[in-house]
């Protein structure tokens, strides 16, 4: 059984996906079961900062990876950052060089952040 917004990840050909609709069925890829991504929320003992840290903005939020900015080299960097803002998800995808933020111009009641990094995982906060 799925859940919504989850996360799962091909252990061969590495594609990622989204749940946008839950059911009892299994994820397979490259004829093996997808494997589900459960984010971290904890780095305070490694050198490298993935949480993402939440600001308001005066449009809204940007959200930061993490609280010293994380690489944003060819080899290692942040895919893409999403929200959760009751009961919607907004996401925006990045490129090396890009400044490893996002913001987004919404007012909500419950946030909530995730973020990919292509070499530690998905974080949140
Ligand atoms: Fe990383």
């Amino acid at each position: 059984m799925t859940k919504l917004n989850e996360i799962y990840r091909c252990s061969v050909c590495g594609n990622i996906v989204e749940l946008v609709h839950a059911s009892v069925g299994k994820l397979v890829c490259c004829d093996k079961p997808m494997e589900l991504l459960q984010a971290n929320a904890d780095d305070s003992g490694a050198t490298e900062k993935h949480v993402p840290v939440i600001e308001k903005t005066e449009k809204g939020v940007r959200v930061k990876i993490g609280s010293v900015a994380h690489p944003m080299e060819p080899a290692h960097f942040i895919e893409w950052i999403e929200i959760l803002a009751d009961g919607q998800s907004y996401k925006k995808f990045l490129q090396p060089g890009d400044a490893p933020e996002a913001e987004f111009c919404i007012s909500a009641a419950e946030i909530t952040a995730r973020e990919y990094c292509n070499l530690h995982g998905l974080w949140k906060a």
